[in-house]
């Protein structure tokens, strides 16, 4: 999919959710640059407009598509509507998701309710919806953006985290049931990686110590995870699946 270019093959359309801002706005521009129509959903429309516009104006092909990941027949409707504009899909990047922080002795079940609903029912929801369709065409590759915090712990951020926990157990157990039908699923665990959202807080005292626990000694940006990105979407990574692939700055493996 996302492979280097060759003359005469077409890219094939990519689905991304959350592409409004974000990791979500910047994979769906860096896979629509490497020559991929890119099928942009996420809730805020204008947002959404303001994307396709800056991805056509470089030369690329974009839809938008308004949804809220944890509206069930919305998915369904929109990823049928998706695969009616360019052709059937041939990668999806799962990556809408929130966090709500609190201490679980204070957490708010409204909020968790919403955490798990969005980070892990939605994104089995897109996930399912997408892979009947790839299962008709014969297959493609799914990327669920989880976090190292599905893999490690940190206070006050205990729905997101086990919403995360949860995405990557969900990924093996699809690419288990799916690699029958030619579909690969693989989760990108991304580190701390700075965006307009979190900026402040990492200038701060707190952020900045937080950014010294981190081997390499900096935040991530948003052009680290697209290698592994690109990876995982590409038929190179024919038979990767099921993995967890980790772009964390060493993150994982800091000393005790
Ligand atoms: P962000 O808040 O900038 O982007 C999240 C996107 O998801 C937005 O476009 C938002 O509109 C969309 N979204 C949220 N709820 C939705 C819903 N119900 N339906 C449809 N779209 C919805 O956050 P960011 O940082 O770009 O995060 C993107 C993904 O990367 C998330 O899954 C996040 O958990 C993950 N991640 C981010 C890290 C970071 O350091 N920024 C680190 C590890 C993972």
């Amino acid at each position: 999919m996302a492979d280097p270019p060759s003359p005469g093959r077409a890219r094939p359309p990519i689905l991304v959710t959350g592409a409004s801002s974000g990791l979500g706005r910047h994979f769906a521009r860096m896979l629509a640059a490497a020559g991929h129509p890119i099928l942009a959903a996420a809730r805020r429309a204008p947002e959404l407009a303001t994307l396709a516009a800056e991805i056509a104006a470089a030369g690329g092909r974009a839809a938008t598509f308004a949804l809220d990941v944890t509206d069930a027949a919305a998915v369904d409707a929109t990823v049928a509507a998706a695969a009616a504009s360019f052709g059937p899909l041939g990668g999806l990047v799962n990556n809408a998701g929130i966090n709500e922080s609190a201490p679980l002795l204070d957490q708010d079940i409204a909020a968790w309710d919403r955490v798990l609903a969005t980070n892990l029912r939605g994104a089995f929801l897109v996930a399912r919806a997408v892979a009947k369709g790839m299962a008709r065409a014969g297959g493609g590759a799914i990327v669920n953006i989880a976090s190292i915090l599905g893999l490690r712990q940190a206070g006050g951020v205990g729905a997101y985290a086990t919403a995360k926990a949860g995405l990557i157990q969900l990924t093996r157990e699809m690419a288990l049931e799916w690699a029958r039908h030619g579909i690969r699923v693989n989760a990108l665990a991304p580190g701390y990686i700075e965006t307009p959202l979190n900026r402040a807080f990492f200038a701060s005292p707190e952020g900045q110590a937080m950014i010294r626990r981190i081997p390499a000694r900096r935040l991530g940006r948003p052009e680290d995870l697209d290698a592994a990105l690109r990876l995982l979407l590409s038929p190179e990574a024919g038979y990767i699946t099921g993995a967890v692939l980790a772009v964390d700055g060493g993150h994982l493996v800091s000393g005790l």
